[in-house]
């Protein structure tokens, strides 16, 4: 049995989609990523199977239970690490640990290790007493990742848990997570940092602009990725129109934007011919480079490459 079916999900704000057809099956003691830039739709998703909200349209089942018919049950199951913070700020990190296991009805006893283990796990030790408040954004962070490991669940909804971490404390985060997921624990996991997905997926559901672009494992994508290139050139003067018309006419070259005036970027599989081929363009059209260079994309250019290799 899946432990998430969302079927068709839309959900408007307004009029306008923040979700518009999203479809997708998470396996049992699966970790899926789902990866997108802002605004892409992924806390949206997250509200909606864990019955915050409901959709417009579509259907879903969380370990089994119908959104609409079985919240509670659903909410009994599962736990969440919201993207916004959501805790007691004049209790301090201790207390507010004990709190949210009393909360979910965990017995004193066990709480005490949990609490002891989880302030170890999470490095907040030295800030035990410390009241939540008087936390640094970081410290918080990982006080609201931790408090969710104070009950037992199914299936763990994170909404981008590593904001705000040091790369350190986020590298230690993801570990700590990847250690529930092999004790069998099913985690929907999202945010717009590549390699983390990477790091800690079984799979990956990429979405932009409120549809699901591709899924897939990490090491497909990888090898999807693996072909695209940006090659960003500046000239000194304004590149006139002609130059990017000439640029846009040549297959070779999946996308080609304007960044500004002086500075176009085209996105393509073969860096090394795009520079010569622009280089020539240029000494026809006498253009003065400033720079021309080849990088790897941005999440952005990534979605856009595929999409536009797909149609
Ligand atoms: N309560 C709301 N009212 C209006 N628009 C919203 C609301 N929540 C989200 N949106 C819009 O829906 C889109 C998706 O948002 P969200 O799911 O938060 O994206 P993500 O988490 O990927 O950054 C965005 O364009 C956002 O502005
Ligand atoms: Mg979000």
């Amino acid at each position: 049995m899946y432990a998430i079916v969302a079927e068709s999900l839309v959900k408007t704000y307004g009029g306008v989609p923040a979700l518009d057809g999203v479809s997708f099956e998470v396996d049992r003691g699966e970790v899926f990523g789902f990866l997108g830039p802002n605004g892409a739709g992924k806390t949206t998703t997250i509200k909606i199977l864990t019955t915050l909200i409901k959709p417009t349209a579509g259907r879903a089942e969380v370990l089994g239970c119908d959104i609409y018919r079985m919240g509670h049950e659903i909410r009994r199951r599962i736990g969440v690490v919201q993207q916004q913070e959501s805790y007691e700020l004049n209790l301090s990190v201790e207390k507010a640990l004990d709190l949210y296991g009393f909360i979910w009805g965990v017995p004193r006893s066990r709480r005490r290790e949990l609490v002891d283990e989880l302030l170890i796990r999470f490095g907040l030790s030295e800030v035990r007493k410390v009241k939540a408040g008087d936390l640094s954004i970081g410290m918080r962070r990982r006080l609201q990742v931790a408090r969710e490991f104070m009950h037992d669940m199914e299936l763990l909804f994170l909404d981008e848990p590593t904001i705000g971490l040091d790369p350190i404390v986020r590298r230690q985060t993801l570990d700590f997570i990847k250690s529930k997921a092999r004790e069998g624990l099913t985690i929907f996991f999202t945010t717009h940092i590549l390699e983390e997905a990477e790091y800690l997926c079984d799979r990956i559901a990429m979405i932009n602009r409120g549809r699901i672009v591709v899924v897939d494992t990490p090491d497909n994508l990888k090898r999807e990725f693996g072909k695209i290139r940006k090659v960003e050139m500046r000239a000194k003067h304004s590149i006139p129109d002609d130059f990017i018309m000439r640029l846009m006419a040549d297959s070779s070259f999946d996308r080609v934007s304007r960044i500004d005036p002086q500075t176009v970027s085209v996105i393509c599989s073969t860096p090394g011919e795009a520079i010569a081929q622009m280089l020539r363009l240029a000494d026809k059209f006498r253009l003065e480079i400033v720079s021309i260079y080849a990088a790897e994309p941005t999440l952005e250019d990534v979605f856009i490459g595929i999409i536009t290799s797909d149609a």
